[in-house]
């Protein structure tokens, strides 16, 4: 029995230290140690052989049984531990790849050249200040010098609240638009942002220097208009603020959306409460201001500017002072104080800016154009 065990131990340890895997040391161990296995069986036969030989066989089979057992033990560690390092080495994960995240959404295309044409301003140390969009008649025309028979007032252009019968009645100017049957017209969706003008004026003393962006509403629609629009309007009232200084702003802001190399031109124009009125332009960005394409074959005119170099972007002026006399108080006292106003389409500035020909799909909110305007 003693040969027999001898053999079965080094049959074991061979096959021990043959063995790669910790699948197949396992099986090893069911295999020479399990219930079933021969060594165990041997083992139980002990009892059986004649006295003197139960203590040496006894002996040699436990001996042989750890001798197998530790041998499986050692064997597991090492191939665990290259098992582990294999593994290590096949889900290694590169941290320094860019991450794949799952898209979020984004800000849509108007709120993110608000927040820039907001940056600007507030950095040249503007407050960004927003109004109502039902305005009064008074603030959206009277206020800012419009005759009452001025074309913008007409319902056709405008969008008039029918009268309330809520609200306290307003005085309505003589020779204005009034309803069907002659009734007041005095409340109405603002036109523009400027009646915000007139509103910060009635609650600040100067100095005063604000942007006010909000949405505003025309009854036109096509290519380039809809409904409801964005502006954003500027107000600096101070002692000495000159057209120079519109200028400087102005030139500072259209630098800061368009590109450093721009440069803004005025020219003159009309608005009912700005004396005098001028339009910027700003160098075209897309042609630097030659009216042609030097980057596309053959140089061809340019699209965007129509060939001219110059890009309409704002309305502005010096505020009249006939608004500053409206707003009713001695601190505007237009002898002592006078600033500038103007007024942008934040939709024209992302049209320029991103070279869109139509507005209206900004309204459609469909997710693979807009996702493109990144
Ligand atoms: N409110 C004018 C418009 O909507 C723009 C403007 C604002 C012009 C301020 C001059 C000064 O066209």
């Amino acid at each position: 029995m003693l040969d027999q065990i001898t053999e079965l131990q080094e049959a074991g340890l061979r096959a021990v230290a043959a063995a790669t895997t910790t699948d197949a040391l396992e099986e090893l161990r069911v295999g020479l140690l399990g219930r079933k296995a021969e060594l165990p069986n041997l083992l139980r036969g002990v009892r059986d052989l004649p006295p003197d030989q139960r203590g040496p066989a006894g002996k040699a089979a436990n001996e042989a049984r750890q001798a197998i057992q530790s041998a499986i033990d050692e064997r597991v560690a090492t191939v665990a531990a290259a098992e582990l390092d294999v593994r290590l080495r096949a889900e290694r994960v590169d941290v320094t790849l860019p991450g794949r995240p799952e898209p979020v959404g984004g800000l849509h295309l108007l709120t993110r050249v608000r927040r820039q044409i907001e940056d600007v301003f507030l950095g040249l140390g503007f407050d960004v200040v927003e109004g109502p969009e039902t305005e009064t008649v008074h603030h959206n025309f009277d206020a800012l010098n419009h005759a009452p028979n001025h074309p913008a007032r007409d319902p056709g252009d405008t969008f008039y609240l029918a009268p309330s019968t809520v609200l306290p009645p307003l005085p309505a100017a003589a020779g204005a638009p009034t309803t069907a049957d002659g009734g007041p017209l005095t409340r109405l969706l603002r036109t523009h942002t400027s009646p915000m003008q007139v509103r910060i004026m009635e609650r600040e003393d100067p100095p005063v220097a604000v942007i006010v962006p909000g949405r505003v509403y025309r009854p036109d629609s096509d290519a380039t208009h809809t409904p409801q629009f964005h502006q954003v309007e500027g107000l600096w009232i101070d002692v000495d603020i000159t057209l120079a200084d519109l200028k400087g702003v102005l030139l500072s802001f259209a630098r800061a959306i368009f590109g450093e190399e721009r440069e803004i031109r005025l020219r003159p124009h009309f608005f009912p409460f700005t004396e005098p009125s001028v339009e910027i332009d700003v160098s075209c960005h897309l042609c630097g201001g030659t009216g042609h394409r030097t980057d596309v074959a053959g140089h061809p005119r340019c699209g965007l500017c129509k060939g001219t170099g110059w890009i309409e972007i704002l309305g502005s002026g010096m505020v009249d002072p006939n608004v500053l006399t409206a707003v009713g108080r001695p601190a505007y006292d237009p002898e002592r104080v006078q600033g500038f106003a103007f007024g942008m389409g934040i939709e024209r500035i992302a049209m320029l800016r991103y070279g869109l020909d139509d507005l209206r799909p900004l309204y459609e909110n469909d997710l693979r154009l807009l996702g493109q305007l990144a």
